[in-house]
């Protein structure tokens, strides 16, 4: 758990870059630090692992005050992904990814072992990637190694900054999928920062949405984008409210309003834990402008047409 305490940071005489902010990251949840440029984002993540001091408050993590804790302890117990990766370039992937495990002394074999198993994790190839550089790797493989790394002495807490800013959003989406399957097995505490609306709605929890180093609000995805705390929650999170509010609901959520068509066997199919964005993209795609529903144990249990999806939203945002 990470809580700040009405923390304030002014840098130099007179530059305010967060203001009296308070919120509390429970254990195993993903905060997506949320805003604009310069509105204090990574001055608030680089306060917790002591990269920046305090100027008033104080966070805490697992309830002890990171001003009491030894730094070099502080930082082990925490992944860090700076923005754009961080690689050392003249380091092979093998000893970017065992990087601190190296420094924390672990003998060869159990490095070994923790390397090949990050690797499979995010679905590169152990030999093959192994003695290459990371010039010689896509943006996208760069930030996966850039994420294992961080991962790699399995902190219980992750400060990840922009961690998949430079990746076109094509392989971003991909990324971000990848990631939220190791965080369903893994459970880090996570604090992430984007810029990006819908990177934080798709990764988020929660979202604090900062301005000008102040909180605005602090909420799940689906009450910022429903219960916005004020105007600039409103203009931040945009006129396409709808087509956001898609992508926190599930197929499931109109499944158990017993609001499923009938059974049909159709060309494509969604699963129950599909959101409703994806559902409305298989939707569109389809022939029969329908797509059929399966459970877990993918078993038929309903279909879904656009007039589906729009009635609930429908009744959402009414
Ligand atoms: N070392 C520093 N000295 C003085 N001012 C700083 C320093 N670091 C950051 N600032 C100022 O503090 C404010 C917050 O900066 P910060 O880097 O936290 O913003 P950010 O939200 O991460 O922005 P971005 O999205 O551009 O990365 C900015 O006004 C910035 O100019
Ligand atoms: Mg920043």
């Amino acid at each position: 758990m990470i809580e700040y305490k009405d923390i304030t940071k002014v840098y130099g005489e007179d530059v305010k870059a967060v203001d009296d902010v308070s919120f509390t990251v429970e254990d195993g949840e993903i905060v997506v630090l949320l805003g604009p440029s310069g509105c204090g984002k990574t001055t608030l993540l680089r306060m917790v692992n002591r990269l920046e001091s305090i100027t008033e408050g104080d966070i805490l993590l697992d309830g002890k005050s990171t001003s009491n804790l030894n730094e070099i302890e502080l930082r082990r117990g925490i992944g860090y992904v700076i923005q754009s990766n961080g690689l050392f370039p003249n380091m092979t992937i093998e000893q970017n990814v065992t990087i601190v495990p190296h420094l924390l002394g672990w003998d060869k074999q159990k490095k070994e072992e923790r390397y090949q198993k990050l690797m499979k994790l995010v679905g590169l190839d152990v030999e093959d990637f192994r003695k290459r550089f990371p010039h010689e790797l896509s943006g996208g493989q760069q930030q996966r190694i850039g994420v294992i790394r961080a991962l790699a002495a399995d902190p219980p807490a992750m400060l990840m900054d922009e961690p998949f800013g430079a990746l076109d959003p094509i392989i971003r989406e991909k990324v971000q999928d990848e990631f939220l399957a190791i965080q369903k097995e893994l459970h880090k505490t996570i604090l992430f920062v984007s810029h990006d609306i819908n990177e934080a709605i798709k990764m988020g929890d929660k979202i604090a949405l900062m301005k000008d180093g102040q909180l605005m609000q602090y909420d799940t995805p689906a009450n910022i984008l429903q219960n916005p705390a004020n105007e600039f929650v409103t203009q931040f999170v945009g006129q396409d409210r709808t087509i956001k509010s898609l992508s926190i609901h599930m197929v499931n959520d109109i499944y158990s309003q017993n609001k499923l068509k009938e059974n049909k066997k159709l060309a494509k199919q969604v699963s129950l834990n599909t959101n409703l964005r994806d559902a409305l993209g298989a939707i569109l795609e389809s022939k029969e402008q329908a797509v059929t529903v399966v459970n877990g144990q993918n078993e038929t249990v309903g279909s879904l047409d656009f007039d589906g999806i729009n009635q609930f939203i429908s009744e959402l945002t009414s």
